[in-house]
């Protein structure tokens, strides 16, 4: 059993059937990561190889530049496992949420002949390169399915979690401009049946959505429009079961998805075609150590950045099985999921910090009776991890024997940049590791100079960044200028998260340094957030800030200027449903306190730093210079009181 303060390295076994097991990899990309990285590239299935493997105009670079690549030939008929090898395994399993349905198998060929067909279907309806596709679908095969076949055709698939309410969807598909969303009649949730069509019907006013795919899930009421809804069903049974690829520039896009920023409307993140491929082929493989036996469960919707990477790109890439669940992992009870991973043999498990503290909170004795013999390896991510829940999960999940990755990244970088490597180590409790070979990252002060050990700065990604890093945000040159060029250099891509090194160079992450929170691991703008609650008619002011959560992490809280109203509780309550029909049930407050003013600067900037602080117990500061210091005593009592 490993204790506190300890730090871990892999047994002598797992090390030695590792892919990489040898530090000198760290030198080796060092040297030159141009290099380092054309040569990982080479392992995988090309039309053309590039001419050039870099170029950097800042703030833009390309990678293998003139190289031309599909990623699903890459993962079926060009897979770097041999198309023969790989074609009879499973490459995915879904688990149904509810007990007394069966799950279902896919081998490499079925997958490959449903994408064909899913994809000519598309290529009927008109769809071509560079349009883009909206998927809304929940955890069901189909969502996979979609996702490689708009792959297939080189349309570009945008993603949306099921989740997010009908207005955010709608948002997120006027920023893409797609022409056809993918959905579904309804899903299994908790045991109720949730009617996602309704939701994508709204959803779809006001954008350019001509055709509605439904793929039959639920078998529940659905309202359908005659000429413009269509079963998936129906569309592809006649289709035929081969379509060729089409061929990308490696600088083609292969996907956008939206995600939160400080300000505005959630920008849609550019992903390409050649860097991410080779990315997601390679981190998967070295951090995972995907070998051809592993089954793999990440437990991330493919609504996220870390369902299309590690769900879905990297382990098929890598011709490993990959397990997707439909339902909430603790339910009917709350060892599911811990069955899940008994039942199908599972040797991954990545999952995030939020869910390992609730599996904790169950109470250990739920484990008492699965040794989860099969596991290998075990991965965290999304949000920092604190030292009691690391243990805990290498401890009871692991068996201490397993080893443990943090992975941290983002969905700008496409793919996990900093852990450390499972044959090498050492894996070091809130410490997330190292970065990923051939990755240049430093942690800087405010003027741009190098922290030295243990001192906090922001963390930066340096030339010549990653091939998978995002190459733009998708009709908004400025925003992407802004948000990740502008603090230090248009050489310097700012990740917004502040962290610092410990002596070895391993890194901590602290948190975001802007107004991004994350809950339960979810990406989350405090500004989106605001605008919602301030749609209210009676609202005319709000502040939203994220304070920290024993299960969740974080969680926000909201402070509402209001001076109206006798039934204070039902206004609450408006308040709760605004934000869940804005946004969705992923980020409702814990808390709202109806406050008669909000701390500002004298220029007007509300000070959500001062609110913050009245919950994490940090030195407030020097009030003097609000314009209205009286404002932060008033709030002081109400927190106390409510
Ligand atoms: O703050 C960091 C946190 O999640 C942010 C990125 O969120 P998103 O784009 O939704 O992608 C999440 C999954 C890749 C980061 O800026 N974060 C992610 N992983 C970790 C983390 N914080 C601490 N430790 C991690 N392992």
């Amino acid at each position: 059993m490993l204790k506190k303060g300890g730090l871990y390295y892999p047994t002598t076994r797992f090390k030695n059937k590792a892919w990489v097991n040898d530090r000198k990899i760290y030198k080796e990309g060092e040297k030159n990561p141009v290099k380092f990285w054309e040569k990982l590239a080479r392992e995988l299935f090309w039309f053309k190889k590039w001419q050039k493997p870099f170029e950097h105009t800042p703030p833009y670079f390309k990678w293998f530049l003139g190289g031309k690549i599909n990623i699903t030939s890459s993962i079926f008929e060009g897979s770097p496992q041999g198309w023969d090898k790989i074609k009879d395994k499973t490459a995915l399993i879904w688990e149904p949420e509810p007990t007394d349905q069966p799950s279902r198998i896919f081998t490499y060929q079925d997958l490959f002949s449903l994408v064909s067909q899913f994809a000519n279907a598309l290529k009927k309806l008109g769809i071509k390169k560079g349009d883009r596709v909206g998927i809304y679908l929940p955890m069901v095969p189909e969502i996979i399915i979609s996702m490689l076949a708009c792959a297939r055709i080189g349309a570009v698939h945008t993603v949306v979690f099921s989740a997010y309410s009908s207005s955010a969807l709608q948002i997120r598909l006027q920023g893409s401009e797609a022409k056809i969303l993918i959905t579904a009649d309804g899903y299994y949730r908790r045991g109720k049946i949730i009617n996602l069509k309704q939701g994508a019907d709204e959803g779809i006013k006001g954008t350019k959505i001509e055709r509605v795919i439904v793929v039959k899930r639920a078998v529940n009421e659905i309202p359908w429009q005659k000429g413009k809804d269509l079963w998936w069903d129906e569309l592809i049974k006649d289709e035929n079961t081969k379509c060729e690829a089409e061929i990308m520039d490696s600088e083609d896009l292969l996907f956008l998805l939206a995600t939160s920023g400080s300000t505005g409307r959630p920008k849609q993140i550019v992903h390409n075609c050649g860097g991410y491929t080779v990315q997601a082929y390679w981190t998967g493989k070295w951090i995972f150590d995907f070998h051809p036996e592993d089954i793999l469960w990440c437990t991330s919707d493919l609504g996220w950045i870390t369902g299309h990477s590690y769900t879905c790109y990297s382990p098929l890439l890598n011709g490993i099985t990959t397990l997707i669940f439909e339902g909430a992992p603790d339910f009917p009870a709350p060892d599911r999921w811990a069955k899940i991973i008994e039942e199908h043999k599972v040797t991954i498990f990545y999952t995030a910090p939020t869910a390992i503290r609730m599996f904790e909170r169950y109470g250990t004795e739920i484990l008492k009776d699965y040794k989860f013999e099969t596991l290998r390896l075990l991965g965290s991510v999304g949000e920092p991890i604190d030292e009691g829940a690391w243990l805990w999960y290498f401890n009871e999940v692991g068996k201490g024997r397993c080893p443990l990755v943090d992975t941290w990244w983002q969905t700008e970088t496409g793919g996990i940049l900093i852990t450390s490597l499972p044959g090498i180590g050492p894996f070091k409790p809130t410490f997330t590791g190292l970065p990923f070979p051939g990755t240049k990252f430093d942690i800087f002060d405010d003027e741009g100079k190098s922290c030295l050990p243990g001192k906090e700065g922001n963390l930066v990604l340096l030339p010549p960044f990653t091939p998978g890093l995002l190459r733009g945000v998708y009709k908004n040159p400025e925003k992407y200028l802004e948000t990740y060029w502008s603090q230090y250099s248009k050489e310097t891509y700012f990740t917004s998260d502040g962290a610092f090194k410990d002596e070895n160079g391993l890194i901590r992450i602290i948190g975001r340094v802007d107004d991004v929170i994350k809950v339960a691991g979810h990406r989350v703008a405090t500004g989106e957030l605001e605008n919602a609650i301030n749609k209210h008619p009676e609202i005319s002011e709000s502040a939203v800030v994220g304070i920290p959560d024993e299960i969740k992490g974080e969680v926000p809280v909201a402070f509402i200027c209001y001076t109206g109203a006798e039934n204070l509780e039902h206004f609450k309550k408006e308040v709760v449903e605004q934000i869940r029909k804005e946004i969705g049930p992923i980020a409702l407050p814990k808390e709202i306190y109806l406050v008669e003013d909000l701390p500002k600067t004298r220029s007007g900037k509300i000070m959500r730093r001062i609110l913050k602080r009245l919950f994490t117990g940090e030195e407030l500061g020097d009030l003097s210079t609000l314009a209205n210091p009286e404002s932060v005593e008033g709030i002081k009592q109400k927190i106390k009181n409510d």
